[in-house]
Order: C-alpha cells, then sequence, then structure tokens
C-alpha cells in the first residue's frame, strides 16, 4: 500500500460500481482485505498507512479512534454488499493486515469477519489469514482468534539478530517469533506464515543465515523473505543520508536472496512467487494469488485498495477521514480507475511473471516477446517452460526479476 494514493476519478457517494465491473464475476474468485491501520510504535524503515498513538493525537479525534474501529470495518462490509448486490459468491480468502491488526483486540478481528460471513457466506475452505506482531499476541489471544475461524497466521519476525532487529526499530526480542509459531500451531493454525527482511543495514551473510535457520527451525509452512527497501520519507531513509548507517547495496541483496533460496530448499520450501516460499501448495498463501492473478478483492479500511472486474478504487488514508465519510453514511472511496485493456495486461505480465506457473507468451506484444528471446538466450528464463509457451524464471531470473519484468511489458 503506497503512502501516496494515485490520482483518479472519483468514487460516487454510494460506492456504486460500473455495470461492467460485475459482468463475469460469478466465475472468479472474490477475497476480502481488511487494513488495520494502528500500531505501537513506527519502524523506521515503514511506509505503510499505519499511525501510532501519538501520530493520531488532535487528527481525527475520537472518530479514529482504535476502540471503535471494528464498527467501521462492519459498515464498509455493509457497504461491499450493497455495491455488490446479488453477486452470489462465497468469499474464498480474508486477509486482516496492517499496520498491526493483533493492536485490536481478537474480539474485534472476530466480529469484523463475522460481518463477512453474515453479508456475503464464506467457502467452506476458506482461507482467514491475519498478520501479527510478535509481541502483540500469546497464547489466549491466538486461541480466541482460531475459535473465531481464523486459520492462517503471518508473523512478522524479520531477524533472528538482536542489532539488526534494532536498526529496523523492532520492539519483540529475538526467540519471540519462534515462540509464537509454537504457540499458534498449540492453538490449531494450520497454515503458519514467518516474514523476513534480508538487507538491512550492518546485517551479515552469518546474520541472515541464523534468521532464516531460526525461521525454518521455528516449523512454520510458509516464509516471506523481502529485500528491504529504503522508502523515501522514512527515518530508516533520513539515517542512510546523514550517514548515520550504510545502504546495502544491490549485490549483497542478491548474494542473501540466493542464500534464502538455498536454505529453504534444503528445508524442504519451494519458491511460488519470487518472495514467497511454501512447504507444499497447501502452504501458499491463496489470498496473495487472488491478487497476483488478477481476480476480485474488496478492501476495507483507510487507504485501502479494491479491484472488482477491472475497476480500481482506493480508500480515504487517514482513520478519521475513513469513519467520518462511513458515519455520514458515504462510500470511503477517495478515487478510483477503471483500467484499460493494456492496462490490465501489463499488470498480469507484472504479477504472474513473479509466479512459479510464469506468465503465457501469448501475453506478450513483438518487443516484448522478442525481449523474452533475449532473456532466455542469457539464462533468465526456463527452456522447457518456454518450449510449452510460457515465461517461467530460473534462479538467476528470479534475481533480476524487476529489471526483466520491465524489458517483456514492452
Ligand atoms: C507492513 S507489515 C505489517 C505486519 C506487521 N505489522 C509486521 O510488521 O510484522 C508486513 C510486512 O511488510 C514487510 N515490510 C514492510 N516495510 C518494508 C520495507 N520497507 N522493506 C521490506 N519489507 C517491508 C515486513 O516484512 C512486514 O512483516
Ligand atoms: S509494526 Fe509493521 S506495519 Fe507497523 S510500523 Fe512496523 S513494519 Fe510497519
Amino acid at each position: 500500500m503506497p503512502s501516496v494514493l494515485p490520482d483518479g476519478e472519483p468514487v460516487p457517494d454510494d460506492g456504486s460500481l460500473p455495470a461492467s465491473a460485475l459482468t463475469g464475476a460469478a466465475e472468479r474468485p472474490l477475497g476480502f482485505y481488511l487494513h488495520v491501520p494502528y500500531c505501537a510504535t513506527r519502524c523506521g524503515y515503514c511506509d505503510f498507512n499505519t499511525y501510532t498513538a501519538s501520530e493520531l493525537r488532535g487528527t481525527g479525534g475520537a472518530l479514529a479512534s482504535r476502540d471503535t474501529y471494528a464498527s467501521n470495518l462492519v459498515e464498509e462490509i455493509r457497504l461491499a454488499r450493497k455495491v455488490l448486490g446479488d453477486d452470489p459468491r462465497p468469499v474464498r480468502t480474508v486477509f486482516v493486515g496492517g499496520g498491526t491488526p493483533t493492536l485490536l483486540a481478537a474480539s474485534d478481528l472476530v466480529t469484523a469477519l463475522g460481518a463477512i460471513r453474515d453479508e456475503f457466506g464464506l467457502a467452506a475452505d476458506a482461507e482467514i489469514s491475519t498478520e501479527a506482531n510478535p509481541e502483540s499476541v500469546d497464547p489466549a489471544y491466538l486461541a480466541e482468534l482460531r475459535a473465531g475461524g481464523f486459520n492462517r497466521i503471518s508473523f512478522g519476525m524479520q531477524s533472528a539478530r538482536q542489532h539488526v532487529l534494532k536498526v529496523l526499530d523492532r520492539t519483540h526480542t529475538p526467540g519471540r517469533p519462534e515462540a509464537c509459531v509454537a504457540e499458534a500451531r498449540a492453538a490449531g493454525f494450520s497454515h503458519v506464515n514467518l516474514d523476513l527482511i534480508y538487507g538491512t543495514p550492518g546485517e551479515s551473510d552469518d546474520d541472515w543465515r541464523a534468521s532464516l535457520d531460526a525461521a525454518i527451525g521455528a516449523g512454520p509452512d510458509h516464509v516471506s523473505a523481502y529485500a528491504l527497501i529504503v522508502e523515501e520519507g522514512t527515518q530508516l531513509a533520513r539515517r542512510i543520508r546523514r550517514g548515520e548507517v550504510p545502504m546495502t547495496d544491490d549485490d549483497v541483496h542478491a548474494d542473501r536472496y540466493l542464500i534464502a533460496d538455498e536454505a529453504l530448499s534444503r528445508a524442504g520450501f519451494s519458491w511460488y512467487e519470487v518472495s514467497n516460499w511454501a512447504t507444499s501448495d497447501a502452504g501458499r498463501c491463496l489470498h496473495n494469488e487472488l491478487y497476483w492473478r488478477g481476480a476480485d478483492w474488496w478492501g476495507a479500511g483507510p487507504g485501502a485498495h479494491s479491484h472488482v472486474g477491472g475497476v480500481r478504487w482506493w480508500n480515504v488514508k487517514h482513520p478519521g477521514a475513513y469513519a467520518q465519510a462511513l458515519g455520514d453514511g458515504r462510500s470511503p472511496g477517495a478515487g478510483r480507475e477503471i483500467l484499460p485493456d493494456e492496462d490490465r495486461r501489463v499488470e498480469r505480465v507484472l504479477l504472474e511473471l513473479r509466479l512459479r506457473e510464469g506468465c503465457p507468451l501469448s501475453l506478450l506484444r513483438p518487443d516484448g516477446l522478442a525481449a523474452s528471446r533475449r532473456a532466455l538466450a542469457d539464462g533468465l528464463l526456463e527452456p522447457s517452460a518456454y518450449d510449452a509457451g510460457r515465461a517461467v524464471l530460473t534462479l538467476r531470473g528470479r534475481l533480476l526479476a524487476d529489471a526483466v519484468v520491465r524489458d517483456l511489458v514492452d
């Protein structure tokens, strides 16, 4: 979720969609993203749409309060029901993300999920996930989420090393994320993810290996490993500019990616998206797959983005403005765009090329196809998949994924 919202045309007050958005909807899976825009403290590298208590003070007052936030989500879910009309699809995935969803009471997350169940129904095998910060949950909290219907949980581990966690401003202690995995398993969660970050200033190859070993040893069935992005405007970017911490270079990122893929593969994980590994197909994050495959999802909460049938819209960013819109009976949508076919094609290439299944060569235009032949010759695409009509990244291709994608969209 970028910190600056795009421009776009206004969203009607009732949130209604052009009829074209619902054409063929029955064939597409439907997911829900629920954004929780609160954090206890802000990590210096993060530019997600999230607010600490002191950042909210005096800007939106009681409306922005996290104590009443679940009722805002319920309101937006009811609005979604009205907008989608008699759309008969049960919801296939729900993903609660943040911010720190687990700063809310577990009962609040269960209430929001209940509203989706009441308004839309959940598919029998629906994936119901939440993100959680390791320091913000305990066994009772996890048991309440599990009893309320959550079956997947994703912990922000980031690193096993104290000095790395410190540069990232993380407040949990090393070892706590691994304990969370055990607590989640004991509570009955069948799917557990650990998020890791590599390339933090001051992190060594050995630190990164130790983080991977600790994550793998904890027994999750999914690991996400992201290169640290130094976002403009963050505290971390300022510290790097002032020379207080060094910038990590791209070669180090590439080395760390190779270390990750090697360690995770050895432990029985397979990559299924450039930054995501799972122990089996059942361990993949179905919700993210909905995004990557251009399905429909409704994103509720401040700054959340939605996509239904080629219409993309985004909500106002501030929790106070968000609550105000819903309280006035208006859609919290701030803007929207109806994606032209060419944009949808480019988006498909961008997203599908990062997947293990790759993207069909038939999606490429002549310049992109010529670029794909060069990428094949350079060892960046798998020859057998190419012969079968798909562009699938090799390990070297994954290291250069952004550059390959840029060439292939032409
Ligand atoms: C925005 S957080 C929300 C979940 C939770 N608050 C947490 O921090 O674990 C989701 C994940 O995004 C990743 N992330 C956030 N900012 C990032 C950045 N600048 N570079 C790389 N990864 C980032 C982290 O791995 C984090 O676990
Ligand atoms: S806890 Fe997560 S969402 Fe909150 S500031 Fe840190 S990385 Fe961002």
